[in-house]
Order: C-alpha cells, then sequence, then structure tokens
C-alpha cells in the first residue's frame, strides 16, 4: 500500500467505529459532487473533530467562514443546543444554494443562519449587529485572507473562545517563507498573527487522512 492508501483505510477505519455518518450528511456529500462542487469539505474524522470542540467549548454560539456545501456545517450545528446559534458565511451563490439544502434536510435551518457574500463583507455587518460572543470560530474559506479572519474573529468573540484555522500545511508548503503565493502568504500570516498576539494562545497540528497531507491551528482568545 502507499501511504496516501495507508491513510485512506485508515480514515475508514476510524470513519466506521467512531464517526456514525447518517443519511442527512451523506446526502449533503452526494449532493455537493452531484452539484460539482469542490471535494474540500472536511472529511468525517475532522467534521466529528470540530463537534467535539465545540462540545468542549459549551458552544451555544458559532461562526464558520466558507460553507461550501454544508457538510462542516452540519456536523458543527449538531453540537448546539437547540436555542443555538451557527452563522456561516460563503461567497458563492451556488456553494450557498446547495448549503442551504443540505441545512435543511439536516433538520438545522432554524439554527443556522447562512449569509452569501464575501466573508469580508459581511463580518462588519455581523459585528454591527453586536451579536454574543461566538464560542467557537472555524475559519475555512479564502485561504489569503486568514489573518484579516482571525482578526474579526478576535472581535467577534470572549476570553476562552475557540479559533480553528484549517488548511494551514497545504503540503508542508506553509515553511516556503518567500512563496508568492496568496493562500500560502495569507496562512503565514494568520499564523505569526496567533504567535504574537497578547490576546492569542494557539499552536498548529499537521495531520493526514483521506484529504492527504494537512492541518489544523487552534486559537484561545485570552482576556
Ligand atoms: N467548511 C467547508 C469547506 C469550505 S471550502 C467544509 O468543510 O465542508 C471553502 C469555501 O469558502 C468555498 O465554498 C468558497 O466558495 C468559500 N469562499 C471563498 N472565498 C470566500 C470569501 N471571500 N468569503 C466567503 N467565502 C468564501
Ligand atoms: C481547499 C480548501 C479547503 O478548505 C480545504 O480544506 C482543502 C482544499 C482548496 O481550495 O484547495
Ligand atoms: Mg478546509
Amino acid at each position: 500500500m502507499s501511504e496516501s492508501q495507508i491513510w485512506d483505510a485508515v480514515d475508514e477505519y476510524f470513519t466506521t467505529h467512531l464517526c456514525h455518518d447518517d443519511e442527512a450528511l451523506r446526502a449533503a456529500l452526494r449532493d455537493s459532487e452531484a452539484a460539482r462542487l469542490p471535494p474540500v469539505n472536511v472529511t468525517a474524522t475532522q467534521g466529528k473533530f470540530l463537534q467535539l470542540l465545540a462540545q468542549f467549548q459549551g458552544a451555544r454560539a458559532i461562526l464558520e467562514i466558507g460553507t461550501l456545501g454544508g457538510y462542516s456545517t452540519i456536523w458543527l450545528a449538531r453540537a448546539l443546543p437547540a436555542d443555538g446559534r451557527l452563522v456561516t458565511l460563503e461567497y458563492a451563490p451556488k456553494h450557498a444554494e446547495v448549503a442551504s439544502r443540505n441545512i435543511a434536510r439536516a433538520g438545522l435551518d432554524t439554527l443556522v443562519d447562512l449569509r452569501v457574500g464575501a466573508a469580508l463583507e459581511s463580518l462588519p455587518q455581523l459585528a454591527d449587529e453586536n451579536p454574543p460572543p461566538f464560542d467557537l470560530v472555524f475559519i475555512d474559506a479564502d485561504k489569503a485572507n486568514n489573518a484579516h479572519y482571525l482578526e474579526w474573529a478576535l472581535r467577534l468573540t470572549r476570553a476562552g473562545s475557540l479559533i480553528v484555522v484549517d488548511n494551514v500545511v497545504r503540503g508542508g508548503r506553509v515553511t516556503e517563507a518567500d512563496s508568492a503565493a496568496p493562500d500560502v502568504r495569507g496562512t503565514r500570516a494568520a499564523i505569526e498573527l496567533i504567535g504574537s498576539h497578547p490576546r492569542l494562545a494557539g499552536t498548529a497540528i499537521q495531520t493526514v487522512g483521506s484529504k492527504g497531507y494537512d492541518g489544523f491551528a487552534l486559537a484561545r482568545v485570552l482576556d
């Protein structure tokens, strides 16, 4: 077996025994694929990881930047109490349309507030509404803006909130200090902001799995 075949097999084993996906999650992936959305959703093991993090946080309010077909949204929203709230921001109207159906089929449309538009336009609008602080923020949109999203996350959270940034490794390209690639530059800016900001304590964890070699950054908001 090649290395990536092993990662696939292990993900499959963990998914079968630990992640218990159901018809709503499977249908969300099926319809995302049928609509030709890019297959870059989190894996089931990662979705369950995000759900557990939200539960560890006792999250009542979650902010997601980058909805795609709503697969990660479903995992996260299921961590919420009945009167919880998840705001998810998506740029592409087609992605949002698919997500909206997937979220409704999962019975989560009363909890999920899906907003279509560039996140850097939706975030100031959201802040103007003075929402109660978000307990968890999942940043998973255009990587070029990761540091900007982190700044907005700081404005919309409280001491003790958790910020998760997806895709911080990208096969190792994050180490390319001279890279001109906007995603690498944006992710490096986010990592360096986490490391230098007085109100953040964080780390990053490399992962392998059926999506290849990548990783998450995790940051706790301080007083
Ligand atoms: N969180 C999803 C995957 C998100 S993929 C999951 O795991 O299931 C990244 C998404 O970010 C794409 O749907 C893309 O259209 C969206 N995106 C890209 N640029 C954006 C922007 N400026 N504002 C909001 N969303 C954006
Ligand atoms: C891409 C985006 C993601 O959010 C991800 O998890 C993997 C890949 C991408 O745009 O290539
Ligand atoms: Mg991602």
